[in-house]
């Protein structure tokens, strides 16, 4: 009912009466004011005015269902929503959620993030309000446990669309970094459970950093990190408006997988790859082995195909991580 009153004030852009409001949504005048208050403690600016009713006059940056449904036009990708304030990680209530029946498509986003999780046990900076933490719940019938790893690349390619879509440009950092001047805009996580008969959940944790402003990223990754709005000039970017259009891409490319296998994705992948062509170091994560050579191009599982002087070697991901040789630092 919130939604449905937050959404008439702001079609209207102008006063809307009590009266109007109790009518179309078959609820008391009483009940309408309650809504009305309780969306001013969310942020929104709105102005009583005795005899003309309410004006909506300013909505807060805020990602909440009530911001990020009107701007999505999705089947299932984010239908559901589980919004919090503050979390601890996305991914780690994705997959509670998940296990407790949670639909395919499910959205769970923060505003910040108190223990964000990395690859590589690493962490992820999400600062309130600044950048887009979320993750998606999938239920894919048609994936096997092994094509898990591909739903990675479905989710860098989509990332890669919104940003062309706000004008700016990044690339790919096999097997999931999203890069822009060598350094990380956004970084993807992907989890799964399954049994040996197929996938229970996967769940896709994305951190983008949208608005975090130019030297304030902590120093550790002040070197190696961007955000959009440090790539826009200087410019904020709605995050709302960043978040519907990545998760439309999502559920094209998802479903384009679903319909006629990854092919296209993978292709639409290697285009924006800052990868292939680069000679990279690779080094096994649990094995610690590190080998060199050209990265040569992905195969149709979405590894990483490595041209050394022995040979081509297939780099699965989640196994290694990878620098290209010239990079100082890996993130
Ligand atoms: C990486 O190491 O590059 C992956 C970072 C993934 C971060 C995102 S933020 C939303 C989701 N929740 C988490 O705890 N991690 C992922």
């Amino acid at each position: 009912m919130r939604t449905r009153i937050l959404n008439a004030l702001k079609e209207a852009k102008s006063f809307v009466s009590g009266e109007f409001l109790a009518d179309n949504f078959g609820v008391s005048r009483t009940a309408v004011w309650k809504h009305i208050k309780e969306l001013k403690r969310h942020g929104y600016d709105i102005e009583s005015v005795t005899g003309n009713g309410y004006l909506l006059k300013s909505s807060p940056d805020v990602v909440s269902p009530e911001e990020i449904l009107p701007n999505l036009h999705t089947k299932f990708i984010g239908r559901n929503i589980v919004y919090r304030e503050t979390l601890d990680s996305t991914s780690t209530l994705a997959k509670k959620v998940a296990a407790e029946g949670a639909p395919d498509g499910t959205l769970v986003i923060a505003e910040e993030q108190g223990a964000g999780r990395g690859r590589l046990s690493r962490g992820w900076y999400s600062p309130k309000g600044e950048g887009l933490w979320f993750s998606l719940i999938l239920r894919p019938k048609f994936l096997l446990p092994a094509d898990a790893p591909k739903c990675t690349l479905v989710s860098s390619v989509a990332v890669i669309r919104a940003v062309k879509a706000f004008g700016l440009a990044a690339g790919i950092k096999w097997p999931n970094d999203i890069l822009h001047d060598n350094r990380k805009l956004t970084g993807i996580l992907t989890e799964m459970s399954a049994q040996t008969d197929g996938i229970d959940f996967i769940v896709v944790g994305i951190g983008i950093n949208v608005n975090i402003a130019a030297g304030t990223f902590p120093k550790d990754i002040a070197d190696i990190a961007t955000s959009l709005r440090i790539m826009n000039g200087g410019k904020k970017i709605s995050r709302a408006e960043f978040l519907a259009n990545t998760l439309e891409e999502f559920e094209n490319l998802y479903l384009t997988a679903q319909e006629k296998g990854f092919a296209p994705v993978f292709d639409e992948w290697r285009k924006n790859s800052a990868t292939l062509g680069q000679r990279v170091n690779v080094i096994g994560v649990g094995s610690g082995e590190t080998f060199s050579g050209v990265a040569a191009d992905i195969d149709e599982d979405g590894a990483l195909l490595v041209k050394t002087d022995d040979g081509t070697r297939k780099v699965l991901a989640g196994d290694v991580s990878i620098r290209r040789t010239e990079d100082a630092v890996s993130i």
